[in-house]
């Protein structure tokens, strides 16, 4: 699709991926994720986001939000522990993954919130993603060599790390993926739109095949990143984090097709009902 070092993903890249569980296995195998998300205005964004994650079959899942909205998420998820976010939590702590953001709108976070978040990107040892808003205000700093990094921008969150705009980023999208990554440690970057690019400042660039514009509504990025995070917080899927970024953005693309074929009017909340579900098997690239 593009000149240099960029592949399509394809469905076959995903035979027995996942790995089946094993008979015996119990929730202690598949991790347990925090999710820090939600402000006021923007208290959907964490609910999306947490779904999301549940569709990934993590072992545990706690979200940890802003007072304000503790009242508007708690009662919409169930199988979720859901927290007010406090400065005496101290994270990962036994968390196997961490998602920051979506829906933590700048001017209504608290400075040690962030100052929080942004601890656990320079020092934790296990996956930490960040999502949207969260971008803006989260000077991304070094991090240990070898700990999984991911953010995941849109090309307007893109523009804004690397200080130009969205039409310089959608003019050279594998070049601006690069940049991004470098300036944010060699971080994984999952730079979405269409035929979302994955990679890092040097090596493989993976251009997602699945998805379409039906996915442009609010919401569908916020059960993206909970999604994926879902999935690294999982250690089996720890091993390889290429291969699950690619797998959860291939996975969200194809069930949102999956949804188009059948109805034209589809929302969100359907897409989370179904991501996931899709079993890969050979299909015809775009052009
Ligand atoms: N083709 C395929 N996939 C697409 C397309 C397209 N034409 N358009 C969008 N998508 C996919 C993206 O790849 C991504 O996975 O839909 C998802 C959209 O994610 P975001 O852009 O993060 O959108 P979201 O966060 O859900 O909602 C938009 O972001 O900038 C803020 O203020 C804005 O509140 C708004 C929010
Ligand atoms: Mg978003």
């Amino acid at each position: 699709p593009f000149t240099g070092e960029t592949n399509w993903t394809l469905p076959e890249d995903f035979n027995n991926f996942p790995p089946e569980r094993p008979a015996t296995a119990h929730k202690g195998n598949f991790g347990r994720i925090a999710i820090i998300a939600g402000s006021l205005g923007y208290h959907g964004a964490a609910v999306l986001a947490a779904r999301g994650a549940q569709r990934a079959q993590p072992g545990l899942i706690t979200l940890y939000t802003n007072e304000e909205v503790y009242h508007s998420i708690a009662p919409q998820l169930q199988a979720v522990m859901v927290s007010i976010w406090n400065s005496k939590l101290s994270l990962p702590g036994d968390f196997n993954a961490v998602l920051i953001g979506p829906g933590l709108a700048a001017g209504d976070i608290p400075d040690d919130m962030k100052m929080m978040t942004r601890h656990v990107w320079r020092d934790a040892a296990v996956p930490v993603v960040v999502d949207a808003s969260a971008l803006d205000w989260l000077p991304l700093a070094p991090f240990p060599k070898n700990a999984i990094r991911v953010i995941t921008p849109h090309p307007g969150e893109a523009s804004r790390i690397l200080r130009c705009s969205a039409k310089q980023v959608e003019a050279n999208r594998p070049n601006a993926l690069r940049e991004v990554s470098k300036r944010l440690g060699n971080c994984w970057v999952v730079l979405k739109g269409n035929q979302t690019l994955i990679g890092r400042s040097s090596g493989e660039i993976y251009v997602n095949p699945s998805g379409n514009p039906y996915l442009a509504q609010g919401g569908s990025g916020d059960a993206l990143s909970g999604y994926l995070a879902g999935l690294l917080a999982q250690p089996t899927l720890q091993v390889d984090p290429l291969k699950t970024l690619r797998y959860a953005v291939w996975q969200h693309g194809a069930t949102a097709d999956k949804l188009t074929a059948t109805r034209n009017n589809w929302i969100v909340e359907d897409l989370l009902k179904e991501l996931g579900s899709v079993v890969p098997e050979l299909q015809d690239l775009p052009p």
